[in-house]
């Protein structure tokens, strides 16, 4: 592994946030998922940090990025749309990344039907920011900037 100056952080987008801007925008806002890319790279680079920055509508894929991540990035943000509410094995690949990880979602989860109030993600992510529209990317890297520890080397 290559020795790394700044801190490395992943931000992962789960199903259907690829529709971002026309998908439902009076829930999920008018930005589109380039938008609020180029919002996370901004931020980033003030912030003087490293960012990758993924979205499939797969669960396989998302698995897959995380696992990756284990072993290269030094957290994760992770959206994981749908897949929050439904998915075991992305839980159980977040807790095994060992990575500080900030849940983000762009509506209030909680304001909305009964089957988005569980999540099987937070309980292994170190903050949870929800209803904050795409500001809450923002947070999140802001959060791992203060509290990821950097893996050297
Ligand atoms: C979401 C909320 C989820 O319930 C939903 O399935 C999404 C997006 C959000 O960002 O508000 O696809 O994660």
């Amino acid at each position: 592994m290559s020795n790394r100056t700044k801190p490395s952080v992943w931000v992962l987008n789960g199903p259907n946030l690829n529709l971002l801007g026309t998908r439902e925008p009076a829930v999920y806002g008018a930005q589109t998922l380039a938008d609020i890319e180029a919002k996370c790279r901004n931020v980033a680079q003030g912030l003087e940090m490293d960012v990758r920055i993924f979205q499939s509508n797969a669960e396989h894929q998302l698995i897959d990025w995380i696992h990756a991540a284990r072993l290269e990035a030094d957290g994760i943000v992770i959206n994981p749309a749908a897949y929050t509410h439904t998915s075991v094995a992305i839980a159980d690949a977040l807790r095994a990344s060992d990575l500080p990880i900030v849940e983000v979602h762009l509506s209030n989860v909680h304001q909305r039907e009964v089957f988005r109030h569980r999540s099987y993600v937070s309980p292994v992510a170190k903050c949870v920011i929800c209803g904050c529209g795409s500001d809450g990317y923002e947070y999140g890297l802001r959060y791992l900037a203060k509290h990821a520890a950097r893996r050297e080397g």
